[in-house]
């Protein structure tokens, strides 16, 4: 599993951040169609905005990707300690070139199942559309809730089941055969249920078959 995921972000580097940020007619035919219509760009900006503009602890954004969606609010964190993880050694190549040059931010290659940072570390957890690419949810639930500190806040955005038909096709047929989602994918309710258990006021919404929330350890 772990050698699909290099691979598959190996080959779709390319086309990466077009498709997700729909630069082309393609990627918004893409999204219109399968995501019904959900743009990534607005949930980025939605999540995101959970972390104040001032903002001066510590963030952990796992996984990074190429940055696309992060570099700008990251960049402008200037009082921030914020690392970057991702799995795929492409991936996180591209995030390092975006934000070289600022010395508050480190990129580091790793998995978010065996995280190699000491328990309690980090003021915020971001993880943006990477519980559907994660191969084991649970270790990354475990290990994102263990290095957050006590009143840190866990904030992410991905894929749920059930919210639209198209959408959960194209993911078991195409997204996780081709490695660039992994099963199992839980449900809003079950979401909820593995949320609830861990944190406390969970502020959630759902936007087509995308969720997005921010909570409180
Ligand atoms: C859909 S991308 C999201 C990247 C970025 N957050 C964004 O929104 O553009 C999913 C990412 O998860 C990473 N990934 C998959 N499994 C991982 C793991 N076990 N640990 C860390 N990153 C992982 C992949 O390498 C890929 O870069």
């Amino acid at each position: 599993m772990a050698d699909k995921i290099q691979e598959a972000y190996k080959t779709s580097k390319s086309i990466y951040d077009d498709v997700l940020t729909q630069g082309s007619f393609f990627s918004k035919m893409y999204i219109k169609i399968f995501w019904s219509g959900t743009d990534d760009n607005e949930v980025a900006r939605k999540v995101l905005s959970y972390i104040p503009n001032d903002f001066k602890g510590t963030i952990l954004d796992v996984p990074v990707g190429t940055a696309v969606f992060t570099e700008e609010k990251w960049k402008s964190l200037t009082n921030a300690q914020i690392t970057c993880l991702d799995y795929s050694v492409d991936m996180i190549e591209q995030a390092r070139k975006r934000l070289e040059g600022c010395s508050n931010i480190t990129c580091i290659q790793g998995d978010v199942g065996n995280l190699p940072m000491e328990g309690s570390s980090f003021d915020i957890v971001l993880s943006m559309n990477g519980f559907h690419a994660f191969p084991d949810k649970k270790k990354a639930f475990r290990e994102t809730y263990r290095v957050l500190k006590p009143g840190g806040k866990f904030i992410a955005c991905f894929y749920i089941k059930g919210k639209s038909r198209i959408t959960d096709w194209l993911v078991k047929n195409i997204l996780a055969k081709k490695g660039w989602f992994s099963p199992p994918f839980p449900t809003e309710d079950q979401l909820l249920k593995i949320l609830k258990h861990l944190y406390k006021d969970i502020d959630l919404h759902v936007d087509g078959a995308m969720v997005y929330f921010c909570c409180k350890k």
